[in-house]
């Protein structure tokens, strides 16, 4: 099987592909089967995250990828690489990655790490890449950075379209995720 056919969720991955039960420590001796050495843990309310996800995993030449809202991730001790990234909703992380942070700390600071927060506000992501990561994983990561975001008023809630409209943001559909951006990242990530 070619790596790059690995690029989907890992409970897919393990019921359809494979057709064994959502077993995640199977899923890491796979992952080690494979050769495959990186995992991405996203966190997601509308899918924007998942496709930056995707993105890194094809530049990365294959990944696993992981949405934390799935329940718990596998075990990390067979991935080099991990990254973690989280959507940004008012100016915060999405709970799923928060716990996960504050739980694996110290196994993300054995890990070549990156951390990236998907998001449209360019101006203020210092200050949330600063509020919503643990100093020390910031320190150890090979790559920070917020690689854009989307805003898709079908999907939003009204409430959703009425805080982007009053914050002055955007009304319509609009889509910052910035490929050269995950490029320089990846570049990051497999420095020697
Ligand atoms: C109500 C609301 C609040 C948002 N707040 C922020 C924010 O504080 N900072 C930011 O960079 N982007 C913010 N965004 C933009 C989202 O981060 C962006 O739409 C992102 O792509 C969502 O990712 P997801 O599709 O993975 O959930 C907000 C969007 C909405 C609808």
């Amino acid at each position: 099987m070619e790596k790059t056919e690995l690029h989907v969720d890992a409970t897919c991955f393990l019921r359809k592909t494979y057709k064994i039960p959502s077993d995640v420590d199977k899923l890491s001796q796979l992952a080690y089967k494979c050769d495959m050495n990186t995992i991405i843990l996203y966190a997601t309310k509308y899918g924007a995250t998942r496709q930056i996800a995707e993105r890194l995993a094809e530049k990365m030449g294959g990944a696993i990828m992981h949405d934390l809202r799935q329940g718990d991730a596998p075990s990390l001790d067979s991935f080099e690489f991990v990254i973690l990234g989280s959507a940004t909703y008012a100016g915060s992380i999405r709970k799923e990655a928060k716990t996960y942070l504050s739980r694996n700390a110290c196994s993300l600071l054995e890990k070549k790490l990156g951390l990236f927060l998907c998001g449209l506000e360019e101006e203020k992501a210092k200050e949330n890449i600063k509020t919503n990561f643990p100093q020390e994983l910031l320190q150890a990561a090979r790559a920070v950075s917020l690689l854009g975001g989307v805003f898709d008023p079908n999907k939003a809630s009204a409430p959703e379209r009425f805080m982007m409209k009053l914050a002055k943001k955007h009304e319509g559909y609009w889509n910052t995720i910035d490929d050269s951006r995950i490029e320089s990242f990846v570049k990051n990530m497999k420095a020697v």
